[in-house]
């Protein structure tokens, strides 16, 4: 797809057009990929980071927010839940805590491959080449870091970087790539400041990356943290600005998958939180294959507060959460996928490009 093609459709606002566009992306998404839905049970397992992104609720700077990081035992418990469920991947996810003992961890990976026929992705941040190595060796599958805007000047100001760490996203990536994990990244949508063009490099950096999974998600201010307090103070939002909208991520999904076809793309969080009645159902038709439900027990989800999002009612209520998922899921008329899901392009023919090219 060229520049301009991308330009043209994240600017559009032509209904009959976009209609088109998510039909398109719908089709290219069950012929590369299938109609199976893969469920990936995120373990949101310790708050702690060292960082302080401008957009996130978990920030360092957070001193009122009590911090929490669960024992292996706690975590072990989790991933046998994850299995019972029929989950095929169980995904790691913590701040940046630099605290934390990467042996520790390498031990957790080892010890769920061990015990589990899971699939391991982790999603721990910027972290040490040797580390990356030490989880790999452990058994860890795939890996999450999202480059979140290819807009230096925004990153930078949005990501301040910690002395003595490059914060190189895109090499950390080549590195996990080279180690023979999976990788994954992506970016937001409507972060204040992101114009049209920003948003068209975003599509275009994930066409030179093609990374086994995308991750895209509308940006949800949190009170706490200095963008929701920039954007309190702005009298209008800038003409140039991208939206934080369902419609908009909707559109930009649709152009990842037609740029990255095999990929495994998740209906995010996010986009569920924005919109809690469809926003699965609509990321699923608009081009994902990928739901990644929290499976973080709930005494910790609420401290897991990157951005503001309802809690279920009470701990019975993830029994039922997840049957309506499943419901969800076959109401679409779609499959749950079963075993690990790799992306279909892992190991295969990755590098190769199959794009759709044309406007419809
Ligand atoms: N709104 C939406 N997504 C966010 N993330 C962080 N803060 C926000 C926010 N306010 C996303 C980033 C990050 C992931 C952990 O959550 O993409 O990589
Ligand atoms: Fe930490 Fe990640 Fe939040 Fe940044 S986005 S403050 S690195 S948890």
């Amino acid at each position: 797809m060229k520049s301009h093609d991308i330009q043209h459709w994240i600017t559009t606002t032509d209904p009959r057009a976009l209609g088109n566009l998510y039909r398109r992306a719908d089709d290219c998404r069950r012929r590369f990929v299938g109609d199976a839905v893969h469920l990936r049970g995120l373990l949101n397992f310790a708050n702690i980071c060292r960082r302080n992104c401008w957009y996130c609720g978990l920030r360092a700077e957070r001193t009122d927010l009590p911090r929490y990081r669960m024992s292996q035992a706690d975590i072990l418990t989790c991933a046998r839940r994850v299995e019972q469920l029929g989950y095929g991947t169980i995904v790691l996810q913590s701040g940046e805590d630099h605290s934390m003992d990467p042996v520790w961890i390498g031990e957790i990976v080892r010890r769920i491959k061990g015990e589990t026929g899971l699939a391991v992705t982790l999603s721990l941040g910027e972290r040490h080449p040797l580390e990356l190595e030490v989880w790999k060796r452990a058994g860890a599958d795939r890996y999450l870091l999202k480059f979140e805007t290819s807009n230096h000047d925004l990153y930078c100001r949005y990501h301040p970087a910690l002395a003595g760490f490059g914060g190189n996203r895109l090499g950390i990536l080549a590195w996990l790539r080279d180690l023979g994990y999976e990788i994954g990244t992506g970016f937001m949508v409507g972060l204040p400041g992101q114009t049209p063009a920003d948003l068209r490099r975003d599509l275009e950096m994930l066409d030179m990356l093609q990374p086994d999974m995308i991750g895209v998600g509308p940006f949800i201010p949190h009170p706490a943290t200095p963008l929701a307090r920039i954007l309190a103070d702005m009298p209008a939002r800038p003409i140039d600005q991208v939206p934080a909208s369902t419609g908009m991520t909707l559109t930009v999904l649709a152009l990842v998958r037609l740029l990255c076809p095999t990929a495994n793309i998740p209906a995010t969080t996010a986009l569920g939180t924005v919109d809690p009645a469809y926003g699965y159902e609509s990321g699923l038709t608009c081009g994902a294959n990928v739901i990644m439900p929290d499976v973080t027990p709930r005494a910790y989800r609420e401290k897991y507060e990157i951005y503001p999002r309802p809690l279920p009612p009470s701990e019975e209520d993830g029994e039922a959460d997840h049957r309506r998922l499943m419901d969800r899921i076959r109401s679409l008329g779609r499959s749950v996928g079963r075993g690990p899901g790799a992306a279909v392009s892992f190991g295969h023919h990755r590098g190769e490009k199959n794009h759709e090219t044309s406007r419809a």
